[in-house]
């Protein structure tokens, strides 16, 4: 016995290439491994951490996936469910681009409109379309509107 206080800190390996997205709101990272299609049976290589404390003294979640940069529209979704989240570029062990995530005020094809007679619900070819209108989305096809748990419609 060294009578030394056994280290808490916890190390999640930082990442040669692909992108970490940060802050996180805290249990929030498993809907985000969701949006961005990673079950247990992608072969990608992602490193998760859930109610980390911040730099800031707040509790958030990270994802970190190797080689793969995200498409606008995936990070569309994830500025739903994580509106404080930064999304890091690293090349080389480098952070070579760090950008907040904007909700657009239209989403197209994002969201599934929660009134099943509403025409993005039928077979016709219509995509989703909403509005945003403060917190709340509102279907511009039948003005549903998804005012909470926005994440659960997320298609
Ligand atoms: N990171 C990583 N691999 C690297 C470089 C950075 O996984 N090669 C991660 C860091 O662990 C951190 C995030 O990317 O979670 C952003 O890195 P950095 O900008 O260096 O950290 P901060 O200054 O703390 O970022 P912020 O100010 O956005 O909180
Ligand atoms: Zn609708």
């Amino acid at each position: 016995m060294t009578g030394e206080e056994p280290k808490r800190t916890l190390v999640i390996s930082t990442i040669e290439n692909g992108t970490v997205i940060d802050h996180i709101n805290p249990g929030e990272a498993l809907i985000v491994l969701r949006i961005l299609g990673i079950t247990g049976s992608t072969r990608e290589c992602v490193s998760v951490a859930t109610n980390v404390t911040s730099k800031a003294h707040v509790k958030k979640d990270v994802v970190k996936i190797e080689n793969r940069e995200l498409k606008t529209k995936e990070v569309d979704r994830i500025a739903l469910v994580a509106p404080d989240a930064t999304i890091n570029i690293i090349r080389d062990y480098r952070v070579i681009e760090k950008k907040g995530v904007i909700i657009p005020p239209v989403l197209m094809g994002v969201l599934k409109c929660p009134n099943p007679c509403c025409i993005t619900n039928t077979n016709e070819p219509v995509m989703s379309r909403f509005e945003m209108q403060g917190k709340k989305a509102v279907c511009s096809y039948c003005d549903a509107v998804i005012s909470s748990d926005i994440s659960a419609h997320i298609i």
